[in-house]
């Protein structure tokens, strides 16, 4: 998540007037993000149908980057008791019904055995989301840097859990490598979009990529 300055007047003044974080309040969800993955939930289904839905119940899906958890309750919601949810953060993250949690940092070996753990016994996920992002250092450049290997880092998740036909939702920064990440998450998914929700700030460099019928 983006570092800020404790005296950012600008942060906390917007922060205070945010409609996505008075109705993140209202409606119980722990962060203003939960609305990037309910829009793009959303409009996949205006477009496609409701069988196009990314969160159907019974899935078992893995959420990278998920503290304080409003994706994975977003996802808890919607893939009901059936289904499953591994979040993982290096913030501890409150206890959400229909989760297990894995904290710790997954760029290490040692983190994704306990998060391939916590899929047993199939040791695969019908979708893997990834809103991972790291502390902004305000050096752009390695910044960038950053993100691109933690996006990086979930790619290779997918090749190694993700179901054939499987959907994945992955943060990518438009840094020298974002078209790259597109084209080559081309070669994995028989469909792939990139969008930026509504809820997410205008000024960050988030994108987010929907990747769709995992080839394997
Ligand atoms: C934008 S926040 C996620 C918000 C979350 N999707 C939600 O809905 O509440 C990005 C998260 O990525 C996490 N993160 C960054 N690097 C990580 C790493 N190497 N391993 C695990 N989590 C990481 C941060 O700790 C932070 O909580």
């Amino acid at each position: 998540m983006a570092k800020r300055r404790p005296s950012s007047g600008r942060w906390l003044q917007e922060h205070h007037d945010d409609p996505y974080v008075l109705q993140a309040r209202k409606e119980g969800y722990r962060s203003r993000a939960a609305y990037k993955l309910l829009e793009i939930d959303k409009e996949l289904q205006t477009k496609h149908g409701k069988k196009a839905a990314l969160l159907r119940p019974g899935m078992t899906v893995v959420d990278l980057g998920a503290a304080p958890g409003g994706w994975s309750q977003v996802a808890a919601k919607l893939i009901g008791k059936t289904g499953r949810v591994v979040a993982v953060d290096l913030l501890p993250i409150e206890p959400i019904v229909g989760a297990v949690v894995v904290q710790g940092d997954f760029l290490e070996e040692a983190v994704l055995k306990e998060v391939t753990k916590a899929l047993e016994p199939q040791s695969m996920a019908d979708l893997v989301l990834s809103d991972m992002a790291p502390n902004m250092s305000g050096f752009k450049s390695a910044d960038m840097a950053r993100g691109e290997l933690l996006a990086e880092a979930a790619y290779a998740f997918i090749a190694q859990v993700l179901e054939p036909g499987g959907a994945a939702v992955i943060k990518l920064f438009q840094g020298s490598e974002f078209h790259e990440m597109v084209k080559h998450a081309r070669t994995m998914f028989a469909k792939v979009k990139v969008v930026k929700p509504k809820a997410s700030r205008a000024r960050s460099a988030e994108h987010y990529l929907i990747g769709l019928g995992y080839k394997n």
